[in-house]
C-alpha cells in the first residue's frame, strides 16, 4: 500500500497491521452484576482467537474507543470467548449499550498471561479480589479441563459484597467440587449472608500450604496486593512462586507508545502478568 507521495506505508510502519481491528460478532450479553456483564464474543471470520489465560485483548467500540479487557474464558476448540467487563467510562459504558448482534473490534491476544507450563504439577492457591476474578476464572478453567496435571487446587475469592459477586453458578460449581478448596468471603457483614465475613487476607490464617511446591496466582485490586504478597511470604512462598496481573492504563497495547510502562516494563508486553520477584524492586509496580 502507497501514500500519494509514494512512501511505502509497510516501510514507514512494518507493524502497522498491529493496530488494526479485527472485526468480531457478540453473541450473547449476560448481566452479572448491577456493573458488570458478560459479553460472548466471536470474530467474524470465524478465526479461534487462540488464546492463553491471563492475556487480553483491546477492545473497539466503533465511534469511541478501545480499552484492554481480559479475556475470562479457556475453551479450546470453541470459536467464542468471554469477556465480563465493569462499566466504568466511556468505552465500557458504549459496550454495556450493545445487544447481541452489535458489531466491535479486536485486537488480540495480547500480553503475557499465566505460564500454565510452569505451574503444572504444583500446588496452587489462587486469589481473586473483586473484577480480578475475571482473568482467574479462565486460568480456572484450563486447570479443570486438565485437573490431573496440578496438585491441590485452592481459590480464595473476595468481594465487597454479596451484590457484586461474579459467576455465581460457577463459583457454586467450584465450591462442589471435591478437587478444589474454595472459600469466598465479603468485606463487610450484610444481611442474608451466612458466610465469612472479612477480607481477603483473613482467610489466610486456616492456610496450610506445602510452600516449596506451591504457586499463588493473585488479581485484584492494587490495595490487595501489598497484603496478599505479605501473607503469602508469612506461609514460606517465594518471591518467584507469587504471580501477579497488573492493571496500567494502555493506549498501543503492543509494547510502542510507553503509556502502560513500569520501570524497565512494559505492562502491555512483558505483561499483564509478572512473578513478584520481577517486581519487588520497582515501588511503582504495586
Ligand atoms: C490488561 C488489562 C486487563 C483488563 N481487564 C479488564 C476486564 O476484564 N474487565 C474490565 O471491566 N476492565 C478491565 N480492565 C480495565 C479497563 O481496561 C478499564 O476499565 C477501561 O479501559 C476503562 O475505559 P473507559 O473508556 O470505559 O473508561 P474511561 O472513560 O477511560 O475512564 C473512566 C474512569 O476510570 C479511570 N480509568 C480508566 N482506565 C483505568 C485504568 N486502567 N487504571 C486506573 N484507572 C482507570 C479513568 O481515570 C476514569 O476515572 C483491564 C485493564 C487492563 C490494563
Ligand atoms: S500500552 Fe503502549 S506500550 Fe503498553
Amino acid at each position: 500500500m502507497a501514500y500519494r507521495s509514494g512512501v511505502n506505508l509497510q516501510e514507514v510502519e512494518p507493524q502497522a497491521e498491529l493496530y488494526v481491528p479485527e472485526p468480531a460478532r457478540i453473541v450473547k450479553v449476560e448481566p452479572q452484576t448491577a456493573k458488570e456483564k458478560l459479553f460472548e464474543v466471536e470474530l467474524t471470520s470465524g478465526r479461534a482467537l487462540g488464546h492463553g489465560p491471563g492475556q487480553f485483548v483491546q477492545v473497539f467500540v466503533p465511534g469511541i474507543g478501545e480499552a484492554p479487557i481480559s479475556l475470562c474464558s479457556y475453551r479450546p476448540g470453541c470459536s467464542s470467548f468471554q469477556l465480563c467487563v465493569r462499566n466504568v467510562g466511556t468505552v465500557t459504558a458504549a459496550l454495556h449499550g450493545l445487544r447481541p448482534g452489535a458489531l466491535i473490534g479486536l485486537r488480540g491476544p495480547l500480553g503475557k498471561g499465566f505460564a500454565m507450563d510452569e505451574i503444572k504439577g504444583h500446588d496452587l492457591l489462587i486469589v481473586g479480589g473483586g473484577i480480578g476474578l475475571v482473568p482467574l476464572r479462565g486460568v480456572v478453567q484450563a486447570i479443570l479441563a486438565e485437573r490431573d496435571q496440578y496438585g491441590r487446587v485452592i481459590i480464595l475469592a473476595g468481594f465487597k459484597s454479596p451484590e457484586e459477586i461474579l459467576f455465581r453458578s460457577e463459583l457454586e460449581q467450584w465450591e462442589q467440587r471435591e478437587d478444589i478448596e474454595f472459600a469466598i468471603t465479603i468485606d463487610r457483614p450484610h444481611p442474608g449472608w451466612g458466610g465469612h465475613v472479612g477480607v481477603i487476607t483473613t482467610l489466610f490464617p486456616e492456610l496450610r500450604l506445602d510452600a516449596p511446591n506451591t504457586r499463588a496466582l493473585v488479581v485484584g485490586p492494587p490495595i490487595m496486593y501489598r497484603f496478599v504478597i505479605t501473607e503469602c511470604r508469612l506461609k514460606g512462598l517465594a518471591d518467584e512462586s507469587i504471580i501477579l496481573s497488573l492493571e496500567r492504563r494502555m493506549r498501543c497495547g503492543v509494547g510502542k507508545c510507553g503509556h502502560c510502562q513500569i520501570n524497565n516494563k512494559y505492562c502491555c508486553l512483558d505483561g499483564p502478568v509478572f512473578k513478584y520477584s520481577e517486581l519487588k524492586f520497582m515501588w511503582e509496580a504495586i
